[in-house]
């Protein structure tokens, strides 16, 4: 195993497939209190008179398409994940979970329909789908758990700490400082686990949207519990999107800046996900990363792909990373390290 990860709290002993990706040392504590800078950007809505719902009520219907009582169709932000053509969207208009959460979407293309389901919006390629059943890589799936993203703010996530990250305080203002170019725009929160930093950036009211997309059902869940009885976030333009980094469900060159806390280690693939998230960047657009390095060892190149694939996270070197961004197509790639924290930031030319 890597020497550098000797400190990683991920580093355990091998007991089963998901015993062997709990942190070590999960202990619980409360959340972090977040202050409340005032809302540069607002909605109309207010979400509490929907909850309840378990699905969203709208459905696009053909008939149904220049006869909506609740509002018109636009092409919305969003795209169909198989063909990446922008959504048609009915519903009420607003950048907010209780509009988006009426609003139905169709791909006029595929002649396929996403709707919100349990608070978020599925728009993952199987969204909908009757038999098919996808199981991602332990490292993607364990984060699906209920019982793990219950956790992940509540102790699982401060484990972090020791190896190096400074905290998720600190992290937000380092995210900020790369994000400058970009405020005012849309940005994306990828893999943002129960929303630790997509409620932060909500909350700055620096962003004209922003989207908290996970993998994880559950974790979505996690972030709307967290979100719920903060009217100040209700409703803020804050949505949340299930959806695989490597099929992001937006349009070439329609995002501003994408953030990615604490994820690229559990990425299937981070080469499909940086060249996506490359491909939704418009020119001068930023990406900003966390993720645990893995120290530089002697292993020859030959035996790396065997290690690698007996590790449970796709631990990437400094060198890697940059590399990875610079043959995704990213440019002016800097970052900050400590211990086996990485913050790294590159942008779309
Ligand atoms: C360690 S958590 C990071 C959460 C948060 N961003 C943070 O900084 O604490 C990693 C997240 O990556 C998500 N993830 C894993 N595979 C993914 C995929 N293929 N697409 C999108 N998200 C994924 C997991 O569901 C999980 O919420």
């Amino acid at each position: 195993m890597a020497a550098g990860l000797a400190s990683s709290p991920w580093m355990i002993g091998v007991q089963d497939h998901y015993n062997c990706l709990v942190p070590k040392y999960p202990f619980l504590s409360s959340s972090n209190s977040q202050s409340r800078p005032p809302q540069r950007f607002s909605s109309a809505l207010h979400f509490r008179q929907i909850t309840g719902a378990t699905s969203s009520a709208v459905a696009l219907e053909p008939e149904a398409r220049t006869q909506s009582k609740e509002g018109s169709e636009e092409v919305d932000l969003f795209a169909c994940p198989v063909c990446y053509e922008p959504l048609i969207r009915k519903g009420p208009s607003g950048f907010n979970l209780p509009a988006i959460y009426r609003s139905g979407f169709q791909c006029r293309t595929c002649n396929k329909t996403y709707s919100s389901k349990n608070i978020y919006l599925d728009l993952t390629v199987t969204a909908g789908s009757k038999d098919y059943n996808e199981f991602k890589p332990a490292r993607t799936e364990l984060f699906r758990s209920p019982l793990v993203s219950f956790l992940y703010e509540r102790g699982w996530r401060q484990n972090f700490n020791r190896s190096g990250f400074p905290g998720p305080d600190e992290e937000f203002k380092m995210a900020q400082e790369y994000f400058q170019p970009v405020e005012g725009g849309v940005l994306v929160d990828v893999s943002c686990g129960s929303g630790l930093f997509s409620r932060k950036f909500a909350k700055s009211g620096a962003y004209s949207k922003v989207v908290a997309l996970d993998f994880s059902e559950n974790m979505l869940r996690q972030c709307y519990d967290f979100i719920k009885n903060d009217d100040s976030i209700l409703n803020s333009n804050l949505v949340l999107v299930r959806a695989d980094v490597s099929r992001l469900p937006f349009s070439s060159g329609s995002i501003d800046g994408v953030h990615a806390g604490a994820a690229l280690h559990c990425w299937p693939s981070p080469s499909n996900a940086v060249a996506e998230i490359n491909r939704i960047l418009r020119s001068g657009g930023v990406f900003v990363g966390t993720t645990f390095l893995r120290v530089s060892s002697s292993t020859p190149a030959f035996m790396r792909p065997l290690i690698q694939s007996t590790q449970n996270y796709n631990y990437l070197t400094e060198e890697e990373i940059k590399d990875l961004c610079t043959s995704c197509g990213l440019i002016n790639y800097t970052s900050k390290v400590q211990q086996s924290f990485i913050i790294f930031s590159a942008q779309k030319p």
